[in-house]
């Protein structure tokens, strides 16, 4: 009789621990500070002077119109809701919104766009190398690994001085071999908010072009720094110049719908029929992860867009949310020349030149909840807040 032995087998009781993914963290430690005067500078999302996070009023309009005309919530597919994709081409591409090239789908907001996009170039090629300027958002590098492509990793900012290490990045994208991967942030650089300029793009694009890379840029912020055309022009100018481009894109932030989870992945290749077959292959991946995206924030979105009163009181309020970034920013670069930097950037986030331990002891001392990193988010900080907290960043940076 024949008997098998067993060595121990690998259980799920075997799993080591995995660290949390320090900004979800922060969420919770900050909320479980019983501090009154503690301030949450942590996770990207927006606040207004009061310290809210609101929700916008023409997003409150549409889902109660939703919640009045919707007749159906039957499946849609895993392309999800099409009218949401066609009515944003032209906020995102701008004048190349008719290039039959280009493709776009609704996903789970801007990180579900970004699994999308680095499943189809895995899928594409899984020798691809992808190049990524540090520090970049905490899940970057995860979602990477996850497909299990290869990173390379070049210095992006200078801390100390809040400027962009420009030369380095050139120099490790030339670096690259055809069909390598360049990973750009498309505005509000998280975690630095230090962007490229617009002839800074133009080189960029240029080393893109010359080393046959394809850029896959992160676009999750379109409309909190100068502009939503001005914040476009990097994504524009990539489509103008090559043949595959990869864009992820979230509407969380510049629709305040943060927890719907309301994003898109788009998709340029040199023609069509290519882009057709790239997307049955999105497609399938989708299917494979989510099946088909959650409906309800990109159907107000969708009800949004689709309406011209509210399109407009929508711009309205995006100004607004980029009004009071850029003054907060302002207040506290004119409060000490050694946070200048930070009215020279843009977006939600800014990084601090202070160690991890400095962090803490803003945290225990001062009930200051910022990222280990010294990301901050600028408008994490309701108007009252903020004189306290440049005292304490001051008195950080002197210590
Ligand atoms: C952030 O960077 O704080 C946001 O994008 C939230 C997140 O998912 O990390």
């Amino acid at each position: 009789m024949l008997t098998r032995t067993h060595t121990k087998a690998v259980t799920l009781a075997d799993l080591p621990p995995v660290q949390n993914d320090s900004l979800l963290a922060l969420i919770g430690l900050a909320a479980a500070d019983p501090r009154n005067d503690k301030i949450d500078v942590g996770v990207g999302v927006f606040r207004d002077a009061v310290g809210n996070t609101p929700i916008l009023k023409v997003m409150k309009e549409a889902e109660q119109r939703l919640h009045d005309t919707q007749a159906t919530k039957a499946y849609l597919g895993s392309w999800g809701d099409r009218r949401f994709a066609d009515l944003l081409r032209p906020i995102l591409l701008g004048e190349h919104a008719a290039d039959e090239r280009i493709s776009g789908v609704q996903t789970p907001g801007g990180c579900g766009a970004l699994r999308l996009g680095f499943e189809l170039l895995a899928t594409a090629n899984p020798d691809a190398r992808v190049f990524m300027g540090t520090p970049s958002w905490p899940n970057h590098a995860p979602i990477i690994r996850a497909v299990r492509l290869e990173m390379v990793e070049y210095p992006y900012y200078e801390r100390g001085q809040g400027v962009i290490r420009f030369e380095d990045m050139l120099a490790a994208l030339r670096s690259a071999e055809p069909g390598d991967v360049a990973l750009l942030h498309g505005c509000c650089h998280n975690p630095t908010g230090a962007d490229l300029s617009e002839s800074q793009w133009r080189e960029v694009t240029n080393v893109v072009v010359e080393r046959g890379l394809i850029p896959l840029i992160d676009i999750a912020y379109q409309g909190f720094g100068r502009g939503l055309d001005e914040d476009a022009f990097g994504v524009r100018l990539m489509l103008s110049s090559c043949d595959e481009v990869i864009v992820a894109q979230s509407c969380d932030k510049n629709f305040s719908c943060y927890r719907d989870r309301v994003g898109s992945l788009w998709v340029k290749t040199g023609s069509p029929e290519a882009t057709a077959t790239a997307m049955s292959h999105v497609f399938q991946r989708a299917r494979e992860m989510w099946s088909m995206p959650p409906d309800h924030g990109a159907a107000a979105v969708h009800i949004i867009l689709d309406d011209p009163q509210l399109r407009a009181e929508w711009l309205i309020e995006l100004a607004g949310m980029r009004d009071r970034i850029n003054a907060v920013r302002q207040r506290i670069a004119s409060a000490d020349p050694r946070l200048a930097f930070i009215g020279k950037q843009f977006g939600m986030f800014s990084m601090l030149p202070v160690g991890k331990e400095q962090v803490l002891k803003l945290r225990e001392d001062d009930a200051i909840y910022m990222a280990d990193s010294g990301r901050f988010n600028v408008v994490g900080l309701g108007d009252d807040q903020i004189d306290r907290f440049i005292a304490a960043v001051v008195g950080a940076l002197e210590a």
